[in-house]
């Protein structure tokens, strides 16, 4: 199977507009009670700054847009609230992917979709279905997803597969079987809302990716607010464990990767 360049091994094309974005839209909730309104409006809210970061991605040519929508850990909110956070999900699938359809973008969803009701996954599955041969943008929605939820989904598959591999698989055994395992690693990760953490998105895959936080609640993050995170990215040497001279104009990714062990 043919495998992308892992940023671990060797340094991956890097392009002045980052190929792949990911973002977790956080401060929903926050936003809503600034204007004393219940938290499921700043939710309903967010689906309009989703829709406005779609275009300009697509706009400004990035190639992968991954969002965390829902994780792991949000079954535990209050029930109403998850309630609500799932029929607008089925909503905004209902009437956005016919859209992106248009727009020649590709949507998945990432995540454990059987948790999900039956309306859901199978509206999830068509929406995927449709757009599966569109060469534009990618767009993919983390839902139900947790980076350590992905990275034990990953060794599960494998070993069931490759039982001779239990003791010996490499991290390029393991890497088909992550979610994303097509697209290149995220180059900036985003998050609103003022928090600087992870909250166990993507992992594995953020380990070189440059992290860009802003205090933006995400129903108030736009085309400007992105514009700005990509423009700090602009600004940051990626060094991928190597030294500055290493990286210097003239000497190839390949070069630049020599001595890097556990190829
Ligand atoms: C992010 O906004 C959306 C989801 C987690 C579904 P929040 O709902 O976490 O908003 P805050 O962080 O409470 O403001
Ligand atoms: C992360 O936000 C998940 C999503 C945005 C979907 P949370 O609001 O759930 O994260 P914590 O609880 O503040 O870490
Ligand atoms: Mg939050």
């Amino acid at each position: 199977m043919a495998q992308l360049p892992s940023s671990t091994r060797t340094i991956p094309d890097i392009a002045r507009v980052p190929r792949h974005v990911a973002i977790i839209m956080d401060g929903n909730g926050r936003w809503a009670k600034k204007r004393f309104l219940p938290r499921i409006m700043g939710h309903q809210r967010g689906v309009e700054s989703l829709r406005e970061t779609v275009r300009a991605c697509r706009d400004l040519g990035v190639e992968y847009l991954t969002v965390f929508a829902f994780s792991s850990e949000n079954w535990r909110r209050p029930v109403d609230e998850v309630s609500f956070l799932m029929s607008l999900f089925l909503k905004m699938l209902e009437r956005e992917v016919a859209n992106l359809h248009k727009n020649n973008i590709r949507l998945k969803i990432i995540g454990d979709r059987s948790r999900f009701d039956d309306a859901l996954q199978r509206t999830m599955l068509e929406g995927q279905r449709l757009t599966e041969n569109n060469t534009g943008m990618t767009l993919t929605i983390a839902a139900n997803y947790g980076g350590r939820w992905d990275m034990m989904n990953a060794v599960h598959q494998l070993l069931s597969e490759r039982p001779e591999l239990a003791t010996t698989f490499t991290e390029a055994d393991l890497q088909p079987y992550l979610c994303l395992s097509e697209a290149p690693e995220p180059d900036l990760f985003i998050r609103t809302g003022g928090e600087k953490r992870i909250s166990n998105f993507m992992l594995w895959q953020l380990a070189y990716a440059e992290l860009y936080f802003t205090d933006a609640l995400w129903p108030a993050f736009g085309r400007k607010e992105l514009e700005q995170a990509i423009e700090s990215y602009q600004g940051r040497e990626r060094r991928f464990g190597r030294t500055s001279e290493q990286l210097v104009a003239g000497q190839s990714p390949e070069q630049a990767s020599k001595g890097s062990g556990n190829a």
